[in-house]
């Protein structure tokens, strides 16, 4: 009896290490997987706390892999499945979930490590392209607490016309940088921003909310969570001789100590582009305006809403635009932005013949996983189509933020660049058609 017993287990035992013929192993069908789903974050000096590049360490983490993929938390990829698709959608496939499922369940097994093909690689698939790398001109330590929005200054070095095709933004500290949008200054305004620079002392000039100076259109940004990507195919974004570019650097210092950053950016470049692009901000100018976007306190649930006709709308920014007020737009991306208050927010298109077209709902947003989403299949806006951004609150005493451990008094909030204050944005990257 204890002789079969001990058999039983030692048969046991040795399922477990050696799968069954249909078994996935980490060498065979896993690895694979999550070199291409985590690894973008969880290797030596990405984002994440820990790398997920070999069998010890994936095995390690089993357990928390489990628990993450049953909630469904990783990767984090917060759109709606059912409002539109997404070129650099990270989210794991059905069948590449129920893999990973599989393959827990049968004890993880390691599989023969002859199956491996090539090292696993951590970073953005196309990041080699990234060639030219700009950083601060020198490190920069916060001094405004807990909020230091600095501009710094950075010449463009090509000589001839140039597009920009994608970008990947590093930030120096990660603790402390909130985010990066990187503005261009444009060469007959460059001595107005290089004046704003020499008023202020030390590296760069304090600027909050925006880069203070004539607005020349922007590059996207970096918010925790992005890895940086190419625009899509055939379309750049200008940048001429004696541009200079503007790093806009939210650093947060509420909690950690000011350290000396120095934020780098890496361009991919073109000479030439089928079509030109531009990345515009889209809000209700009214916001902006006291009073204009009350979010009061306590309310559970506030909503706010603008929609305009969006071949009208970019015309009025005052961006130098490749196509004409009037003009049919194709949009190819869509991000959103709100502060920790924010709960929901959507982007959707109404035809003019009354059709709706989702292009991004995050249905639970959340301050920390914000991206630029480029849609599979973009979309043009047609003169008379209204382009709709929502944005929802909760601003009740237990969604508060909490500083030093004491949960914060719920209080008005209005429209404002402080982490404190809200907002409520779209972004897109547009086209002519
Ligand atoms: C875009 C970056 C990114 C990607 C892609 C990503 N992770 Fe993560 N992961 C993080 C970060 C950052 C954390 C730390 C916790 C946090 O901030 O949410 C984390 C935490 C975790 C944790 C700890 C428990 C938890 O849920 O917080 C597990 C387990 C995990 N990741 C597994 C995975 C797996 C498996 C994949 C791929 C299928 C993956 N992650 C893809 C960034 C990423």
């Amino acid at each position: 009896m204890r002789i079969v017993a001990l058999m039983l287990i030692v048969a046991l035992g040795a399922c477990r290490t050696e799968p069954g013929p249909n078994e996935p192993t980490y060498y065979g069908q896993v690895r694979p997987i999550l070199a291409a789903r985590c690894a973008a974050c969880h290797s030596d000096g990405g984002i994440a706390p820990f790398a997920l590049t070999s069998y010890e360490a994936v095995y390690a983490r089993r357990t928390e892999i489990r628990r993450a993929l049953d909630r469904r938390t990783m990767p984090p990829w917060p759109p709606a499945p059912d409002c539109n698709e997404y070129a650099n959608d990270r989210a794991l496939k059905p069948d590449e979930r129920d893999l990973l499922a599989a393959w827990l369940s049968a004890g993880a097994p390691a599989g023969d490590p002859a199956d491996e093909a090539s090292p696993v690689e951590g970073g953005g698939g196309d990041r080699q392209s990234f060639d030219l790398v700009l950083a601060m001109p020198e490190s920069y330590t916060p001094r405004l607490s807990p909020d230091d929005y600095r501009c710094f200054l950075i010449d463009w070095p090509e000589r001839t016309p140039t597009y920009v095709t994608g970008l990947s933004i590093t930030p120096g500290q990660t603790s402390i940088v909130h985010h990066v949008i990187v503005y261009l200054a444009q060469p007959e305004h460059a001595a107005e921003y290089a004046a704003l620079d020499a008023a202020d002392p030390g590296p760069g000039y304090t600027c909050f909310g925006g880069p203070v100076g004539t607005r020349g259109g922007g590059l996207g940004g970096w918010v925790p969570g992005s890895l940086g990507h190419a625009y899509p195919d055939g379309t750049g974004i200008a940048v001429r001789p004696g541009t200079k570019v503007v790093l806009q650097v939210h650093y947060n210092t509420p909690a950690v100590s000011a350290k000396p950053d120095r934020t780098a950016v890496s361009f991919s470049r073109a000479s030439t582009v089928l079509r030109e692009a531009v990345f515009l901000p889209w809000s209700d100018p009214a916001w902006l305006e006291p009073g204009g976007m009350p979010i009061p306190a306590g309310a559970k649930q506030v909503v706010h809403t603008f929609a305009a006709d969006p071949t009208l709308y970019f015309a009025a920014t005052g961006v130098p635009l490749p196509f004409a007020a009037g003009e049919p737009v194709r949009i190819h991306g869509v991000a959103h932005h709100q502060h920790v208050l924010g709960t929901r927010g959507r982007i959707a298109l109404r035809r003019a013949q009354g059709a709706e077209e989702c292009l991004l709902s995050i249905p639970q947003w959340d301050f920390h996983w914000q991206g630029e989403y480029f849609l599979t299949t973009p979309t043009v806006a047609l003169p008379g189509d209204q382009l709709g951004l929502e944005c929802q609150w909760d601003n009740s005493a237990e969604n508060q933020p909490v500083v030093d451990g004491v949960r914060q008094p719920p209080r008005d909030v209005e429209w404002g660049d402080g982490t404190t204050d809200e907002m409520c944005v779209a972004f897109f990257y547009v086209t002519g058609v």
